[in-house]
């Protein structure tokens, strides 16, 4: 193993043998003495006055965070401790409790199983919840997520993916939000709130443009300042501002030629200095390199055993004894996280008996969720929703009978029940988290629960042939396919294993064949127009099964928009191939991000090419109309928007109101700048307000976000691409600052 290959390398060597002391034995364990949290009251008063009070000893060991995992030949679980993927001793004679790190944004997990038997609520993808576009869903599902964490025993929950997603091969995108700096921003933001509801710090990860995971640990994004401001940067600006996340992690790569972890343009000049970030920098498994990270803001380093050194033990000390590192640094480093810990009350000491979980409660919002994150592509003939008179359904492939699909890695989430797994193969390094799951939630049997006048039958899907005579012979058939993705190995646009042929051998058989989707990408569809129905279900978390079966019955009417464009072909991407694609593990790289910050949706506007389905698109079983969109710009404040939305069908149903800048004086552009999730009985019409961020209609220019003077043009949507009236104004400069 090479000391880089970071968390999922070490995580190969845990055993089988692991001794995970008993929980509740390690929460009674680490209970401190000292005040509860006052939560807010002035964390930077308690930070200092702590800071102060710390011996040198103390100072140096809350900068490193590293594995409490028994690990054998690496790491081992400190005596006392329980298991955490980042631990910081306790110091109680100064009322502050261990740090006990766990992933992440799907739900609290439990690598190779070193909580023995413990399972924690499985939410949907993140790609699934920004296709709610709800950051109160988002909110709730960071709840849960928070709440679960403490009850478990941690206060730092590693989640908030905020990645924007630039490559839709990546191996990470059902950990992330969405292409779209806004929506990204706001979804995250939800979550992170969420999350530290439950006196839990919460990360955002990772900074920045760790865009996929070919050559993660050494590809170096090269990409302009004022790009880089108004894309990836304003995702994570964006989350900050609205849920304060008490630390935020650096990533593996390098941006602009310098490691994330030790960036100092992104972490001291950006982050520290231009959002004034009152938080700490943690860096990624393996991704520091050099004392420079600590010169450079990086503050806490994380799963140290995977790095080259532990840098901010003897090498810092040394550093600072030595007058080449000032000591001021070490104490703002410790005072970052105290401030953070205590401005989340994450010092709140952990009850002596493990709390009650509402698993029930949990298991509801993971299925509104997933119902809500399944996006409608195509609906023929209004083949969807299934009709209660229906005779016979073909339901084909996909392992329908078992499950619904995961995406693997660090994220991956251990639900109650038996999970099915099933090797994926490929490469060595890939390793122990080669295997795709399947979350014990049988579409099937939701199905045939749902249609207990229907007959609902099964076929595998391996042999085409059977299975299109299979479908034949119903009414509907629903091919069910899957496509997984993981940590650390980027995937494809194409459906694996042949199930494009299925499709087509299924859909040639029976002219009333719906597809349903699990993937944490976009994916091709060569068969779109020989199908009538088409359903992106992404991975719908441990309810999925009942929640897929909720859309296809109609149960609950289809409110899910794409947060990602679907391309046509590879053709359409700014790089058809995935740079570095089979070149070595630690390859060096350098990507030109030449689209600068027209990413996704952006870039089909700007190259005038159009995709499978557009950003933002998503069918319902009613119909919307947006009528009268005004937008007003009162001077020296921010322009509001107001459009009024119908629902002209006969069912009630939930639209996305979408309002996109698509010029300004500088010429054509497209630029979600306002979104609004509102449902509607049928016939309703209810007026929608949106305040705009004006950043979203400048542009970084001279160290400063600047609207130029000039006539802008916006256009409410139901899709990136499919716009309404356009609606003019004119707008004075004005200059947002940092
Ligand atoms: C991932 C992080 C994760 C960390 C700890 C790394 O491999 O990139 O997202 O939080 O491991 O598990």
């Amino acid at each position: 193993m090479t000391p880089r290959s970071g968390l999922k390398a070490a995580l190969l060597l845990l055993s089988a043998s692991l001794s995970s002391t008993a929980l509740a034995q390690a929460q009674r364990a680490q209970e401190v003495s000292g005040p509860a949290s006052a939560g807010t009251k002035n964390p930077d008063a308690r930070a200092r006055a702590t800071e102060k009070a710390m011996t040198e000893e103390e100072r140096y060991r809350y900068l490193d965070s590293p594995m409490a995992l028994d690990l054998p030949g690496l790491a081992q679980v400190p005596e006392g401790a329980h298991p955490a993927v980042g631990y910081v001793p306790p110091i109680p004679r100064l009322g502050l409790p261990a740090l006990y790190e766990t992933d992440a944004s799907l739900g609290v997990t439990n690598p190779s199983e070193v909580r023995k038997g413990d399972w924690s609520t499985a939410l949907p993808a993140s790609i699934s919840l920004a296709s709610t576009f709800s950051p109160e869903l988002a909110e709730r599902g960071g709840a849960v997520v928070g709440q679960e964490a403490r009850a478990k025993g941690f206060n730092i929950v590693l989640g908030g993916g905020s990645n924007l997603i630039r490559e839709p091969r990546n191996g990470r995108n059902f950990e992330y939000l969405s292409e779209d700096p806004l929506l990204t921003g706001l979804m995250a933001a939800g979550s992170i709130r969420g999350i530290q509801s439950q006196k839990v710090v919460s990360t955002v990860k990772h900074m920045a443009l760790n865009a996929q995971e070919t050559l993660r640990m050494t590809l170096d994004a090269h990409i302009a300042e004022p790009a880089l401001r108004e894309s990836d940067l304003l995702a994570f600006q964006i989350a900050i501002e609205r849920s304060a996340p008490g630390a935020v992690m650096c990533g593996y790569n390098l941006v602009n030629g310098q490691y994330d972890c030790e960036n100092e343009f992104l972490l001291n000049t950006v982050l520290k200095e231009d959002w004034g970030y009152k938080g700490w920098v943690m860096s990624d498994w393996g991704a520091v390199h050099s004392l420079q990270s600590v010169v450079n803001g990086m503050d806490q380093q994380s799963g140290s055993q995977l790095d080259p050194d532990v840098y901010v033990g003897a090498p810092l000390r040394e550093a600072v004894a030595e007058g080449r590192i000032p000591k001021a640094r070490v104490s703002e480093a410790v005072r970052r996280i105290l401030r953070s810990v205590y401005a989340v009350g994450a010092d709140a000491p952990f009850t002596s008996e493990p709390a009650p979980i509402d698993y029930a409660a949990h298991a509801k919002v993971a299925r509104e969720a997933g119902t809500a994150g399944i996006v409608l592509l195509k609906n023929a003939e209004d083949i969807l929703p299934l009709a209660a008179s229906a005779k016979s359904i073909a339901v084909i492939g996909g392992h329908a009978d078992m499950g619904v699909m995961t995406g693997g890695g660090s994220s991956q989430v251990t639900p109650e029940g038996e999970v099915a797994t099933l090797p994926i193969g490929g490469r060595e390094s890939w390793g122990g988290w080669a295997k795709a799951v399947y979350f014990p939630s049988s579409p099937l049997k939701a199905l045939k629960e749902a249609l207990p006048d229907t007959q609902v039958e099964f076929d595998s899907g391996y042999y085409h042939q059977s299975a299109a005579s299979f479908a034949a012979r119903k009414e509907i058939a629903i091919v069910f396919v899957t496509a997984w993705s993981g940590e650390a190995l980027d995937g494809s646009l194409t459906l694996p294993e042949g199930q494009d042929a299925l499709i087509e051998a299924v859909a040639a058989a029976n002219p009333n064949t719906v597809v349903v989707i699990q993937s944490g990408n976009p994916i091709k569809m060569p068969w779109l127009d020989k199908v009538k129905g088409v359903i992106e279900a992404w991975y719908p978390g441990q309810e999925g099964g009942a929640a897929i079966a909720d859309i296809l019955t109609g149960k609950a009417n289809p409110s899910g928009h794409l947060p990602v464009t679907f391309p046509r072909d590879e053709s359409q991407l700014v790089r058809p191939e995935i740079p570095g694609l089979g070149e070595p593990e630690g390859t060096r790289l350098v990507v030109e991000y030449t689209e600068g910050a027209d990413v996704g949706y952006r870039w089909y506007a700007a190259k005038d090419l159009s995709p499978l389905f557009p950003f933002g698109h998503g069918l319902s079983y009613t119909r919307f109309a947006h009528e009268d969109l005004r937008v007003n710009a009162a001077p020296g404040n921010a322009p509001t928007a107001s459009v009024s939305v119908r629902n002209t069908g006969a069912k009630a149903g939930t639209d996305v109101v979408q309002l996109y800048l698509t010029s300004g004086p500088k010429g054509a552009t497209r630029r979600l700048v306002g979104f609004q999730r509102v449902d509607l009985a049928p016939g309703e019409a209810r007026k929608v307000e949106i305040t705009l961020d004006p950043r979203l209609l400048a542009n970084w220019q001279d160290g400063a976000f600047v609207q130029a003077a000039g006539r802008y043009t916006f256009a409410a949507g139901h899709s990136a691409q499919d716009l309404g009236a356009p609606v003019k104004v004119t707008l004075k400069e004005r200059s947002f600052g940092r």
